[in-house]
């Protein structure tokens, strides 16, 4: 972790260090939190947050799962996360290559007071900090792939934890996930919804590119509605590739021609073996490829198209 000077807590500047909460916050005990991850890249017009606008209405759509007591907004949190850049002096970090993106989190959580499992009138805590994070699955994850394995532990359901908020409580079945495939001598696993269908990555969705189409699995399958995914969507589009939602089942994701996950940590990271099974020649396929390469001039300016999905310091 690149660590930058300030972070936002609680109303006001602290320094990094020094940002910090009770022990008895509630949000620690029992997973009352939402978050989200973000990331500000350098552009030729200077630093840029990426889908800035759809980032803080899914952390206010996960709020509102929870009924969450507060009242932020949307234009007034991208105005704090501008301020939190501008103060961390991120367009020096960025442009002196001491960064080559910055990773923002945003975190609303209920905060100290009454303890017990209802949330009842403790105050919600916002909370916003940024530091240097390189790609989530490692570089050469990015360029020549990972190795997967299918978890034994199934995504969460409807049922018990709603998937579509990114709670902080979701993670503790993404971080089983994550650990069993890391024991195991893979890089990231895949997980099966309760139903056995194809989720998602413990934080990423998945992509499956077969006979020149690409079918991603539906929020009805328990996977998360990724900003990063809907990005690839539409770079697919535009590159002429039918993409559809459907459930997939896990041998399908033998079969695949190729195979990638989309995250705003892992951003397009090819999988080059699930289960052993290798897929493709081993690599990330032609399709993955064109689509990671629009990826990286999109979110750096690069391209013409999409100028609203950049919001600068300034703007
Ligand atoms: C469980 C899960 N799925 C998918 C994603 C990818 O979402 P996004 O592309 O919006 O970062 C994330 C990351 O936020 C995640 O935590």
């Amino acid at each position: 972790m690149l660590k930058t000077q300030w972070i936002w807590h609680q109303g006001e500047w602290v320094p990094f260090e020094e940002a910090k909460v009770h022990v008895l916050t509630h949000a620690l005990h029992y997973g009352t939190g939402v978050f989200e991850g973000i990331r500000a890249y350098q552009t030729p017009k200077g630093p840029a947050i990426f889908r800035a606008h759809e980032h803080y209405q899914r952390l206010l759509d996960s709020a509102r799962i929870y009924m969450m007591k507060h009242s932020h907004t949307v234009p007034e949190l991208i105005g704090l996360t501008q301020a939190l850049l501008e103060k961390n002096q991120v367009a020096n970090l960025l442009a002196s290559a001491q960064m080559d993106s910055v990773y923002i989190r945003p975190l609303l959580y209920v905060g100290y007071g009454a303890m017990g499992l209802n949330p009842g009138n403790n105050a919600v805590q916002l909370m916003i900090a940024a530091w240097g994070w390189g790609s989530y699955l490692g570089d050469d994850g990015v360029a020549n792939g990972i190795r997967c394995k299918v978890s034994s532990w199934a995504r969460i359901d409807s049922r018990t934890l709603p998937p579509l908020a990114k709670c902080t409580a979701n993670y503790a079945n993404s971080i089983l996930a994550k650990q069993e495939a890391l024991i195991n001598g893979f890089d990231e696993a895949m997980m099966l919804n309760v139903n056995g269908m194809v989720s998602e990555g413990p934080g990423e969705n998945i992509f499956l590119i077969k006979g020149g189409n690409i079918i991603t699995p539906p929020p009805s399958d328990g996977a998360l509605m990724g900003i990063t995914a809907d990005t690839a969507v539409t770079l697919a589009k535009e590159l002429g590739i039918e993409v559809s939602y459907r459930s997939l089942v896990r041998d399908e994701l033998f079969l695949a021609d190729e195979l990638f996950f989309t995250g705003t940590a892992a951003e397009i990271t090819p999988i080059r073996e699930i289960d052993g099974r290798v897929i493709g020649a081993g690599g990330g396929g032609p399709i993955t490829k064109a689509i990671q390469a629009k990826y990286a001039d999109l979110v750096r300016g690069r391209c013409s198209s999409h100028a609203d999905w950049l919001t600068g310091i300034a703007d």
